[in-house]
């Protein structure tokens, strides 16, 4: 199973702070953003990554990670060349994938997680690797979910549906930037229309997988934020800090 990075987009709301870098590269507390996403990815056990990003920066992050020796990890780059959306990003990968199932995750999303969650999104990865079959998506509860896709719940706690960014949020839960999807992704992306942000949503691919019965979802135990915004940035700084001072 191949590990997929999105690092994309202009990071239009942290301007003037993307201006001359990609928000990926910005640092988080003493590491470059990417950086967390590539160790989620690493402590799930996957080891084979594609990172998607635009062409402005591509050649820093090919300076800044290399091959992935260094990391132990086996990169691959990918031009992006417009920014189009998350899902738009996912599709550039299709042909490097073939018929295997993917691990996807934004690379402005930050998990704090313990050994014992670590271990479980460990088993989850490889199980859905050995026998993948329509998508995981994985929720955190958060004080902002207008920000985010929200989750809609029936009675017995099963996702119905997803809203982007909506005004009126169903729930207090945040899809977060982490997704397991099989194959079919490629189709359902190749369907979408641009949202009213004028983006490919993976939100709406979400949708197609809840729409076929094939959604599964998981709530995030440990700590999670996004870093997209000045205050979520500042806030990924703070728990990356907090979590060096506990592991020394
Ligand atoms: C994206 C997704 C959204 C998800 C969020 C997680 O939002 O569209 O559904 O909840 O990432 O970080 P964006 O950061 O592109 O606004």
């Amino acid at each position: 199973m191949k590990g997929i990075i999105l690092a994309g987009g202009n990071g239009t709301r942290l301007k003037p702070l993307t201006d001359v870098t990609n928000k990926h590269l910005l640092p988080v507390y003493n590491k470059p953003m990417v950086f967390y996403s590539i160790d989620t990815l690493k402590s799930m056990g996957i080891h084979d990554i594609i990172l998607v990003t635009g062409k402005e920066f591509s050649g820093d992050f090919a300076d800044l990670l290399g091959d992935g020796k260094d990391f132990g990890i086996e990169f691959t780059y990918k031009v992006q060349e417009e920014a189009l959306g998350i899902a738009h990003a996912l599709g550039t990968v299709k042909n490097t994938i073939g018929k295997d199932p993917i691990l996807v995750i934004l690379g402005d999303n930050i998990f704090m997680l313990d050994k014992t969650e670590t271990e479980e999104l460990k088993k989850r990865t490889s199980e859905f690797s050995k026998n993948p079959d329509g998508a995981m998506i994985f929720l955190k509860e958060v004080k902002d979910p207008e920000r985010f896709g929200v989750p809609e719940f029936d009675k017995n706690n099963n996702v119905i549906k997803i809203e982007e960014k909506p005004n009126k949020p169903k729930s207090r839960y945040a899809v977060t930037g982490l997704y397991m999807y099989d194959n079919t992704i490629f189709d359902k992306i190749s369907e979408l229309k641009p949202s009213k942000r004028g983006e490919f949503e993976l939100t709406d691919v979400n949708n197609l997988y809840l729409k076929e019965g094939r959604l599964k979802s998981h709530i995030i135990k440990g700590e999670w934020t996004d870093a997209g915004t000045f205050e979520s940035l500042y806030r990924a700084g703070t728990l990356a800090k907090d979590l060096a001072e506990k592991n020394k």
